[in-house]
């Protein structure tokens, strides 16, 4: 695992903007595994500002995020689809039809789940995969004990990520409880990954997945076994490494 310590989250953020910029340079076409959550916030703005300077054409690119919430819909400013829109697409050249993010409003969840990675394949597999990690070392919403043989899945969240990620929400109760997430299979199988953490609250998470053992009870700690993994961390996030 290559592990980069940016000063602060400003620079983690042009770094992982730099590496995207460069992906999307070289190979026009691009597969790209995107993720949500504050983390990748500064890298998607920073990307935006490449785009707008530089004239990086994402008209080719495709795209496939990692997760979204089961029960909302793709209007509920909540919903991660709303999240991607809002934050990152309607601000680039993106076509509509390159966007992939599961469907929280899915009647059929296992159908759902098998074309999401059927059509990962089909576009030739991720090329880079975005992570952010959860406290409790999730990634995706992989969380804790889930096999790391699972491709993409319904996922029941643990209360710990339901309280976490209940800042974006009115109140806790209002969170869903479930997510369609990529699996660790799938996120193992992306070509390359970046990593990325950010502050003080991460520092736990980061360090057993970099250093401890490789266990189902810390999601992130597959990466060990990815060979090519980069890491982009804060000095809050990276203490411990
Ligand atoms: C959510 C997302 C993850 C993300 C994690 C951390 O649970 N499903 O993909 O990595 O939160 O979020 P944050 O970056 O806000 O700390």
């Amino acid at each position: 695992m290559k592990i980069i310590k940016a000063d602060n989250y400003e620079h983690m953020s042009k770094m992982a903007a730099r590496t995207m910029a460069s992906q999307i340079a070289l190979k026009n076409n691009s597969v790209i595994g995107l993720a949500t959550g504050d983390t990748p916030l500064g890298m998607y703005r920073e990307l935006i500002k490449i785009y707008e300077d530089e004239e990086l054409d994402f008209s080719n690119i495709k795209t496939f995020n990692l997760d979204e919430y089961y029960g909302l819909n793709i209007d509920n400013e909540n919903s991660y689809y709303f999240y991607m829109m809002n934050n990152f697409f309607k601000h680039i050249n993106m076509r509509k039809e390159n966007i992939n993010i599961p469907n929280g409003m899915t009647e059929n969840i296992e159908a759902e789940c098998f074309s999401y990675d059927k059509k990962i394949k089909a576009s030739g597999g991720i090329d880079i995969q975005v992570l952010g990690i959860g406290v409790n070392g999730h990634i995706g919403f992989n969380e804790p004990n889930t096999s790391f043989e699972v491709g993409t899945h319904l996922v029941e969240l643990e209360k710990e990520t339901i309280k976490s990620n209940s800042r974006f929400f009115n109140s806790p109760e209002e969170v869903p409880t479930k997510a369609i997430s990529m699996g660790i299979k799938t996120i193992m199988q992306s070509r390359a990954i970046m990593l990325l953490a950010s502050g003080e609250k991460k520092a736990a998470a980061i360090e057993k997945a970099v250093k401890g053992k490789i266990s189902t009870a810390v999601p992130a700690s597959i990466l060990q076994l990815h060979n090519n993994v980069t890491l982009i961390v804060d000095k809050a996030a990276g203490e411990f490494i």
